[in-house]
């Protein structure tokens, strides 16, 4: 078995999660490539079954360099596929530059590592996004994403923002909007 890098996850308890991240600056440091790797590889081995159990994890595809006390801005994504492999994305400096009308949910209600709790409700997301970002070399890139990946980006995004998706769940109505929305 591969081994699982050690990230500490902070807990929605913590008042980082509250906060505004900072803009990364160029040049990074080889710690923090290397700590964005080991944020990928920690969400990909905590969508194996293998893993969850031995180690008691939760399964995450997002995870905000906030979350792990570090209020800059970036986040990295490990998506599986269909065919068991994974698209990864390391994203700095994000910024949304267009975004679908349409309005998309997740259905089960979204999740997040830092938010060790049952929550009702669901958070209207537009169902495309084009974003702008910067790469581990401080390069600028573009990338459109559909559907939960765009879910996953726009859910960082808040992160980086100092906003958890509870946040975003009127909780005298939960469900608000819903029929204008397609479900995921
Ligand atoms: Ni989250």
């Amino acid at each position: 078995m591969k081994k699982l890098p050690k990230i500490e996850i902070l807990d929605e308890k913590e008042k980082i999660l509250h906060t505004v991240s900072k803009d990364v600056t160029f040049p990074l440091s080889d710690e923090d490539k290397q700590k964005l790797q080991d944020m990928v590889t920690y969400l990909e081995l905590s969508q194996d079954d293998k893993y969850i159990e031995k180690y008691d994890l939760r399964a995450g595809m997002g995870l905000a360099l906030v979350q792990t006390g570090d209020a800059r801005r970036a986040f990295v994504i490990a998506n599986e596929n269909d065919d068991k492999s994974f698209t990864e994305y390391i994203i700095i400096n994000p910024k949304i530059i267009s975004q679908s009308e349409e309005m998309v949910y997740v259905g089960e209600g979204e999740g997040c590592l830092s938010v060790n709790r049952e929550v009702e409700g669901i958070v209207p997301r537009h169902a495309r996004v084009t974003v702008e970002y910067q790469d581990l070399d401080g390069n600028q890139r573009q990338v459109r994403v559909r559907e939960e990946i765009a879910i996953a980006f726009q859910h960082e995004i808040d992160h980086l923002n100092g906003i958890l998706f509870p946040d975003k769940i009127d909780p005298k109505n939960p469900f608000k909007n819903k029929d204008k929305m397609r479900e995921i």
